[in-house]
């Protein structure tokens, strides 16, 4: 097993790019599946993530290749529509793949997502939606199982705004009969990316951005081209990561336009931007000052940069409320940041951070994917050595960002440590 080592104290400084979106690369290599043909989806993103519905697409019968950061898919020859427990429990995204089969072969079974660690995370809305348009579900032994003979368009609204149950609709959308108008859907660039993809296939779609999306649904679709948008959540990851080392670093491909809550706060805590087309660069100030913060769906602030912004906030002057409205318990690196020398007290879904001059180092465990990001930020700026266990859920959704952190200068590695840590 690996851990990450952190000799915290040097100040970041220069230039880094920031990988294509996890978040945005799942659904579009799910949508693959929509029409038979050769896929290229480009700037792919080297994950865990990708690389496990990889394996999942592979075995319907799906042939996938890599060549630098394009992924090739060839979806002529589906056998087989079920997608098992082992997979889907590594990866709750895996769940991307129910509308998609659905709609093209008019039967799936999906292994049901367990709760994870931040939160219940029911698939309901998904399913409600799909249901709404014709299918059968079904759930037995733990699994989904849907059939459908054509789904057909609807005028569905959802009870609660959804990344990836927005995303499940508008694929099926893509092949039902008839015109489907999703309402309270989710705005995310990420959505963005999958509707401009459909539309690339020969799907009509209009509103994508906005909560009101309406698709026009085709018998047949085209191949599938296209680039996956930078990674928003790596990218303020780095930002993060300068302001809380009191450095200047420039962020390559980063878009301030799907950014603008981060960088607001950043703004307020005193750091300096300077958004070009090609990237965002930050410069911290010498000591950073606090600021109120609330999750929400985009274009409120990204629950994925929460955990960040708290290791920055442990450190700022004064005072800060970060409150969590997305996911019911998404603040368990507060233990971990508080082992760190942190000032932070909870309450329900709000914390409290008051802030301390200096952090220790520590050996901290990564609770899920950003809480690790979060953990090594804090590693970033501590005195001494950290040392944050439980690397994988960093790979995830990262790509080799200890490599890129040391680019910028940090002292920072990985190390094998023995198994059962
Ligand atoms: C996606 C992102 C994840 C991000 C999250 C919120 C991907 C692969 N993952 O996750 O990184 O943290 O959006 O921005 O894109 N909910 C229900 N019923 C449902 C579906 C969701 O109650 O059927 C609830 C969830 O429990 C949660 C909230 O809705 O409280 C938002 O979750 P959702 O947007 O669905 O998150 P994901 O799509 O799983």
């Amino acid at each position: 097993m690996e851990c990450i080592e952190i000799t915290g104290g040097r100040r970041l400084c220069g230039e880094v790019q920031v990988s294509g979106a996890k978040n945005a690369a799942l659904p579009l290599i799910a949508a693959t599946l929509l029409m038979p043909g050769r896929h290229a989806l480009r700037n792919v993103p080297r994950l865990r993530d990708v690389t496990t519905i990889a394996t999942l697409l592979e075995g319907f019968g799906v042939a996938i290749t890599r060549q630098d950061e394009t992924l090739f898919l060839d979806t002529r020859h589906l056998r087989h529509a079920e997608a098992p427990y082992d997979l889907v429990r590594t990866m709750r995204a895996s769940i991307l793949v129910l509308g998609p089969l659905l709609a093209r072969l008019g039967r799936a079974r999906v292994s049901l997502p367990g709760g994870c660690a931040i939160g219940a995370r029911p698939v309901d809305q998904h399913l409600k939606g799909l249901a709404a348009m014709g299918a059968e579900i079904a759930l037995r032994h733990g699994y989904i199982e849907a059939s459908a003979s054509r789904l057909r368009g609807v005028h569905f609204t959802f009870d609660i705004a959804t990344v990836t149950g927005t995303e499940n609709l508008l694929m099926a959308a893509a092949l039902a009969e008839g015109t489907t108008v999703l309402e309270n859907a989710a705005r995310e660039p990420e959505v963005q990316n999958l509707a401009a993809g459909l539309r690339r296939m020969g799907c009509a779609i209009e509103g994508d951005g906005t909560p009101r999306l309406c698709i026009e649904g085709r018998r047949e679709l085209r191949e599938l081209d296209i680039d996956i948008i930078p990674d928003r959540v790596e990218a303020g990851t780095l930002l993060i990561a300068a302001a809380i080392t009191g450095g200047t670093v420039t962020v390559r491909g980063c878009r301030a336009e799907h950014l603008g809550a981060l960088l607001e706060k950043l703004e307020a805590t005193g750091a300096r931007l300077a958004c070009g087309h090609d990237g965002v660069s930050v410069t911290a100030p010498e000591r950073l000052r606090p600021v109120d913060i609330t999750t929400l769906p985009y274009p409120g602030f990204p629950t994925d940069l929460q955990a960040q912004a708290m290791a920055l906030l442990s450190l700022a002057a004064g005072d800060s409320v970060i409150t969590e409205t997305v996911f019911e318990n998404r603040l368990l690196h507060t233990a971990e940041l508080r082992r760190m020398g942190a000032n932070i007290r909870v309450d329900g879904r709000t914390a409290c951070v008051r802030g301390v001059p200096r952090l220790e180092g520590a050996t901290v465990m990564a609770t899920d994917l950003r809480a690790s990001a979060c953990l090594v930020l804090a590693g970033l700026a501590a005195a001494n050595s950290t040392r944050v266990l439980r690397v994988y859920h960093l790979d995830r959704g990262y790509e080799r960002l200890d490599e890129k952190l040391a680019k910028l200068g940090a002292d920072i590695r990985r190390v094998r440590i023995p198994q059962g840590y």
